[in-house]
């Protein structure tokens, strides 16, 4: 019963019933792969967003290999940065994701890794997108 009520229902149910969970193609120039490490535990967390036009994240995929806590964490926040600008996704903390899911202190760091996947994703698309105009510009 301890073992239960230590988990709450949300995390339960994202970890029951983990939304958007897949792959993007890594290679379409819309798309920023983020994967990233827990060196807490060794789990491992990728998460990718489809960005449009205007900087708004239009689709988010993740596979995690990782505990219940670390699924729940990312399944929460593939919904979550849906809809917004790269910036506002930019701050998500895992501070929020944590509070949001009710995660005990232990399992803080599995929230963290949804942190770190946004940011890596982010990063990885602007890199793209950077690579993509200078080359865009050469050509010119
Ligand atoms: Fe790796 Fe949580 S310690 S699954
Ligand atoms: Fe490793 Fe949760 S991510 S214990």
């Amino acid at each position: 019963q301890v073992a239960k009520r230590a988990y709450h229902e949300k995390v339960i149910n994202h970890y029951e019933s983990p939304r958007n969970v897949g792959s993007l193609n890594k290679n379409d120039p819309t798309v920023g792969t983020g994967l990233v490490g827990s060196p807490a535990c060794g789990d491992v967390m990728k998460l990718q967003i489809k960005v449009d036009d205007n900087g708004i994240i239009q689709d988010v995929k993740f596979k995690t290999f990782g505990c219940g806590s670390a699924i729940a964490s990312s399944s929460f926040v593939t919904e979550h940065i849906k809809g917004l600008s790269l910036e506002q996704a930019g701050q998500v903390k895992n501070t929020e994701i944590a509070k949001e899911l009710s995660l005990p202190p232990v399992k803080l760091h599995c929230s963290m890794l949804a942190e770190d996947a946004i940011r890596s994703a982010i990063r990885d698309y602007k890199t793209k997108r950077t690579a993509l105009s200078a080359a865009t510009a050469a050509s010119e």
